[in-house]
Parts: structure tokens; sequence; C-alpha cells
């Protein structure tokens, strides 16, 4: 005789990592981050012990000259560092999950679900062979398994609206290279954001863009962040950017923070030479 067990019907879903969104604290919060990768021409310490943290809601601007360590700490958080040539020693804690030291399966299922990032070039993020609308209904497939492929197209045709792409079903089937570079910055975002992360991080998002569409993928951004109530870290060179639309600031300086509070403090008074020397590039 068998046992009556209520046995679930569908398909199986993939196990899930526990949820810990209720915790107090911030949403991100990093202590003393170091992130060192070892060459053969040395040991590079390209990030030095940086602690910050960002709450929902919030934007967290990260400034700092070229090779100051902002895009290691975006993939450190992200764990998309090479584990084999890569040392991370410190805290990286995400909706209250400790992500240092995690397998990267675990890791892999918060990435795109919980914790999203916006790369610099979304060429270099989106494959040319796929329509640009597939691509972001895959992008949410990965992490909703049990839906089918009508209800991740409508899911991804949704997401292309909502960023201001025109005639987003007529948009999905396209491809990448039918897409301005503004298009396919909205369409990275799109991609980064249908599975409703908590945490975003935009690693340079304008840097390719001319500075009308910089103004209004900035402006999206801040919308988007309104709806979702993601905590963001927006990583950028221009001091004037982060004075938009972040609320505190963090200047890196070869690969430890020189600089950290709210954007107010210091803009008004600041403490390290280099963010003087930023500021004066920074209309009043
Ligand atoms: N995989 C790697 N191996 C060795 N050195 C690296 C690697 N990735 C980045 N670096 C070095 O780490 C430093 C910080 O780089 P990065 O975070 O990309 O700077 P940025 O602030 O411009 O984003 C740089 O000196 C860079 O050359
Ligand atoms: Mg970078």
């Amino acid at each position: 005789m068998g046992r009556s067990e209520a046995v679930p019907s569908g398909e199986p879903d993939r196990p899930e990592v526990p949820e810990q969104r209720s915790g107090d604290g911030p949403y991100l919060q990093v202590r003393d981050l170091r992130v060192r990768f070892d060459t053969e021409d040395g040991v590079v310490r390209a990030v030095d012990g940086v602690s910050f943290a960002v709450e929902r809601g919030r934007t967290l601007g990260i400034v700092g000259e070229s090779g100051s360590g902002k895009s290691v700490t975006s993939l450190a958080i992200l764990g998309l560092h090479n584990v084999k040539r890569t040392t991370i020693s410190g805290e990286i804690s995400v909706g209250g999950r400790q992500l240092v030291g995690l397998r990267e399966e675990e890791i892999r299922r918060l990435r795109g679900r919980d914790m999203a990032m916006i790369f610099q070039d979304p060429l270099s993020a989106l494959h040319p062979y796929y329509s640009v609308g597939r691509q972001i209904a895959e992008a949410y497939r990965v992490h909703h398994p049990r839906a089918g492929k009508r209800e991740a197209r409508s899911r991804a045709v949704d997401m292309l609206g909502r960023v201001g792409i025109p005639q987003p079903a007529k948009r999905f089937d396209q491809f990448p290279h039918e897409f301005s570079g503004g298009m396919r910055q909205r369409a990275m975002i799109a991609m980064a954001l249908v599975n409703d992360p908590d945490l975003l991080i935009a690693d340079e998002p304008t840097t390719a863009l001319d500075v009308t569409v910089q103004a209004q993928i900035l402006d999206l951004l801040a919308d988007l962040q309104a709806e979702f109530r993601s905590a963001i870290i927006l990583i950028t060179h221009d001091l004037g950017v982060v004075s938009q639309v972040a609320d505190d600031v963090l200047v890196m300086y070869a690969g430890r923070a020189v600089e950290h509070g709210s954007v107010e403090r210091v803009l008004r008074a600041p403490q390290h030479p280099y963010t003087w020397g930023l500021l004066s590039s920074v209309p009043s």
C-alpha cells in the first residue's frame, strides 16, 4: 500500500535559495572587501578593503578614474570573477545572505533574480544571433522554469514597453543590430529588470551614449527605481552624473574608498584631493 502524500503537480522547480528579505539592514552590505588577482606578473590588489551599504530605494554612485577597482567591485558582488585566479575576502551580504564563499550554482540562482547588472556595452551582453525579445524572455525563464513560452514572451514585451521602446511587440523579434545604441541600452535594462531584482548594478551604463540619450537613460533608471524600489549602484567616472541621480557616493582611488558619504556632504566638503579634481569638472 502506498502512502497517500500530496505530490506537487506540474514541472519540478529547481530548489529555491531561501528567502531572507525581511531583515532590517540595508539590502546590500559590503564590508572590508578585498579582491586579489594572481597573475603571471604577480599579485594585483584590485580592491583593497572597501566597505559600503545600499538600501532599497536608494542609489549609491561609485566614481573613480579608470582602473580604480569599480568594475572589479561589482563583478565580485555578482560572483562573476574567475574563482581560480581570484581571491576574495570580506563580506558581501545581499538580502541577508552572505555571498563570499557561496558555491557557483548558489550564486547563479541569485544572479538575475535578486541582483542584476547593466554593462557599459550592450553588445557584450546581447547575443547577435538571437532576437532581442527572445533573449529577454529566456532571461525570465531561467528563473521562472514553469513559465511557458507565451508567458515569457508577454513578460518580455511588457518590459520592452516599460523601458520606453516603442512598438515593443514588433521590436521583440528584431535583432540587436537593428536597435540604435540607446535602444540597445534600454533593451539591456529590460533584460536586467525582467525578474524584478532588488539590487541593480549599472556599470557606466551611459558612457557610450550621446548626452541626450544619456539623460534619458538616467531618467529611466530613476523612474524604474521609484517603481521597483530596488537598491541601485551606479558606476561612472562622471561626478556630475552622480550629483544628479545618487543619494550617496563612494569615491574610489587605487582600490580603496577615499571618500564615502551623502552626495550633499561629499560635494560640499570633499576630503580628498582626488575628489577636488573630479569636482572641478562638475558644473555647479
Ligand atoms: N581579471 C583580472 N586580472 C588581473 N587584473 C585585473 C583583472 N581585472 C581587473 N584587473 C585590474 O584591476 C584594477 C581595477 O580594474 P577595474 O575594476 O576594471 O577598474 P575600473 O575602476 O576602471 O572599473 C585594474 O588595475 C585592472 O587592470
Ligand atoms: Mg570599469
